[in-house]
């Protein structure tokens, strides 16, 4: 299983909405496996398939990584938020800004219901960090980036600094 590229801003392709998926073909479920591949890699606790060049509705995600090698992978294809609570601030990075990080408002709790690799409808309800990981992989699929999520200051300072070390680097 190949780790793929993970893409950075300014990349085009993060800013895109993708499209929901129709079949669960074979070339859904190996992206499925290189997508969990690249996140376990690199490593984070959530990747979207627009990160890795994909416009299409698919995240994994695992909040339970330790040292010690346990894992939860969570799959899901076209996940939606059906229900939402509450209020959270907390710390999120994401693959695609390295280097950055920012407090970020979110929803406290969540149900998301998708289809795992089976095409069988799953729904989990989410808290905490797991419930953080879904709104932010969730975001990526409709071309939201953690820094769009922040008040008009906070976000275009982090926007010029961003501007300045990606364009630094290329
Ligand atoms: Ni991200």
């Amino acid at each position: 299983m190949p780790v793929l590229k993970i893409l950075t801003l300014p990349d085009p392709r993060l800013k895109k909405q993708s499209s929901r998926v129709k079949k669960i073909d074979d070339a859904i479920l190996r992206l499925l496996e290189d997508m969990a591949q690249t996140m376990y890699d690199a490593p984070g606790v959530g990747l979207a398939a627009p990160q890795v060049g994909k416009n299409v509705r698919v995240i994994v995600v695992d909040v339970e990584q330790s040292e010690e090698g346990d894992t939860n992978l969570i799959e899901l294809i076209n996940p939606e938020i059906t229900q939402s609570e509450g209020k959270a601030s907390g710390e999120e990075a994401c693959l695609s800004i390295p280097g950055f990080t920012a407090e970020v408002k979110r929803k406290s709790n969540i149900t998301v219901e998708g289809l795992n690799r089976d095409g069988k409808k799953i729904r989990i309800e989410a808290t905490e960090l797991l419930s953080r990981v879904f709104q932010h992989e969730i975001d990526h699929l409709d071309g939201i980036l953690f820094v769009d999520r922040l008040s008009r200051l906070k976000r275009e300072l982090i926007k010029k600094k961003i501007k300045k070390a990606f364009s630094e680097n290329n």
